[in-house]
């Protein structure tokens, strides 16, 4: 036994050295580690050596196992070293890497994301609500009456069930205002959708963002001043802007808002850009009647809301001629906001 240990060890210790691959070097541990090699049956020798030798074959019996085991670590190192080389021989490492596309955030959001940021710092809170909604919230809460033409099948997508896809996010003004207490200042950037023919101006979802200001003292000038100086911030302080006078159920006075845009080589034109007025009274009843604490009285508060179109926010500040690059997600008209 004294003897046989060590010439199982230095047996494989030159069987490890001659190992050329990983599978012949397993062999050679199983060959001697596994349950019937060479090394477990001399250990299980043990039980016949006699107790005075027992503590000295032990010994031979553990240091052969280091050995060995360090021999199989050294080596399985070397030869995975080895595989490396020969993995990248053929490999010019010094050619230059492919080009990695840079990705760069959408137009859309960068403009929605501009305006929040305009608009938060002017006090403007963030609110949100479905865009699967009810008629209630949609229209009638907005002093929409039953045979008004948004309400008509033919320009607004319904389910069986009676919902709709909101024609726009002043649906929001509304579940605002049944939720919270006055004063309220709120914008809700989201999409809306219309069954309009598509073309280059329009598409049958896009998105808005709407805004809400109720107090007890809100005026039309609060209104003008706020959305001229959000324009400007937006395109720039010589920013020309228009209001035009307009009818919306829930608004009274209400207005359209044009920009001028101007393109080089182009003669200036005006852009419809949002629709916006003083809030009616009738929408504060609405209101008033849903709550019954009368915290949003006719009497009491008066607010402006505005709605504005995000797309056509983006389309004026790059000059996109067509609204359907916005989400056609080709990659040659992208890869210019990277
Ligand atoms: N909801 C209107 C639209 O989609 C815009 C608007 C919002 C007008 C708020 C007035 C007040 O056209």
């Amino acid at each position: 036994m004294k003897d046989q240990i060590p010439a199982i060890q230095s047996d494989a210790l030159a069987r490890i050295a001659e190992a050329n691959d990983s599978r012949s070097l397993e062999d050679v541990r199983v060959a001697i580690l596994g349950k019937k090699g060479t090394l477990t049956q001399a250990a299980a020798g043990m039980r016949d050596v006699p107790k005075e030798d027992k503590a000295e074959v032990g010994q031979l019996l553990n240091s052969a196992r280091q050995a060995i085991t360090a021999a199989l670590e050294e080596k399985q190192v070397a030869l995975q070293s080895l595989a490396d080389e020969k993995a990248l021989e053929g490999i010019d490492v010094t050619l230059p890497s492919r080009d990695v596309p840079a990705g760069a955030l959408h137009p859309l959001t960068v403009i929605r994301d501009e305006a929040i940021g305009i608009l938060r710092r002017m006090g403007f809170a963030l609110a949100d609500g479905p865009e699967i909604e009810d008629e209630f919230h949609c229209f009638d809460a907005l002093n929409t009456p039953e045979d008004h033409p948004a309400r008509n099948e033919k320009d607004t997508f319904y389910f069986d069930s009676g919902k709709l896809l909101r024609t726009h996010t002043s649906s929001v003004q509304v579940r605002t205002m049944e939720s919270t207490q006055p004063p309220v200042r709120i914008i809700a950037p989201g999409s809306a959708y219309r069954r309009d023919e598509i073309d280059a101006t329009h598409l049958s979802v896009f998105n808005q963002l709407e805004g809400l200001f109720v107090a007890d003292d809100v005026s039309l000038p609060d209104l003008k001043g706020t959305l001229e100086y959000f324009l400007r911030e937006l395109f720039g302080t010589d920013t020309e802007v228009r209001f035009r006078p307009h009818f919306f159920p829930f608004t009274e006075p209400s207005f359209e808002i044009d920009v001028k845009l101007t393109v080089k080589g182009q003669a200036p034109r005006w852009i419809e850009v949002a629709g916006c007025g003083m809030v009616d009274p009738a929408v504060f009843e609405s209101i008033d009647n849903g709550r019954k604490d009368d915290a949003f009285h006719p009497d009491k508060v008066t607010g402006f809301a505005f709605g504005m179109g995000l797309d056509r926010l983006a389309m004026i500040r790059w000059g996109i001629k067509d609204i359907r690059l916005l989400i056609e997600n080709d990659i040659r008209f992208l890869k210019q906001f990277a």
